[in-house]
C-alpha cells in the first residue's frame, strides 16, 4: 500500500486540477519512497525539488483560475498557498543546512495538508468554477 493512497473523495470534477493533484501525491510518494529506501541525499534532494516546483505551477494555476473568474475567496486560498509554500521552503532550508534526515513528521505534514486541503479550500473553489461552466 502506498503511503499517500488516492481517494475516489479527492476528485472536485474539475479536470485540470484533479490530474495536478494526482501528480502531487505521486511527488510525495516518490519522496516517502526515496526516504524509507535510504536513497542518497542526491536522490533526496532532486525529489524534493522536484516536488517544489509542482507545488509552485500548481499553486499558481490555482489563482489563475480564481483572479480570472474573480473568485471572492481568492485571498484566503492565495494565503494558505502561500504558509504552505513557506513550509516547504523552510523544510528544504533545513535540509540543505543539516543533512537530508527528513524526518516522518515531515511526510505526515505533507499528506495531511494537502489532503485538508483539497478536502475543503480547494473543493469550494471547484464547486465554484463548476457554476462557472468550467470542467
Ligand atoms: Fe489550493
Ligand atoms: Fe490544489
Amino acid at each position: 500500500m502506498e503511503f499517500f493512497e488516492w481517494k475516489k473523495d479527492y476528485e472536485l470534477g474539475i479536470k485540470l486540477v484533479d490530474e495536478e493533484h494526482k501528480q502531487l501525491v505521486k511527488l510525495i510518494n516518490e519522496l516517502e519512497r526515496a526516504i524509507t529506501e535510504n536513497k542518497t541525499d542526491q536522490v533526496i534532494k532532486g525529489v524534493l525539488q522536484g516536488l517544489k516546483g509542482y507545488i509552485n505551477i500548481h499553486f499558481t494555476v490555482e489563482e489563475e483560475y480564481m483572479n480570472v473568474y474573480d473568485y471572492s475567496g481568492l485571498k484566503s486560498h492565495t494565503e494558505a498557498h502561500e504558509q504552505f509554500k513557506k513550509k516547504i521552503f523552510s523544510i528544504s532550508h533545513d535540509l540543505e543546512e543539516g543533512g537530508l534526515d527528513i524526518p516522518k513528521s515531515v511526510l505526515v505534514y505533507l499528506k495531511k495538508w494537502l489532503q485538508e486541503h483539497i478536502l475543503e479550500t480547494d473543493r469550494k473553489l471547484c464547486l465554484f468554477l463548476k457554476e462557472q461552466k468550467i470542467n
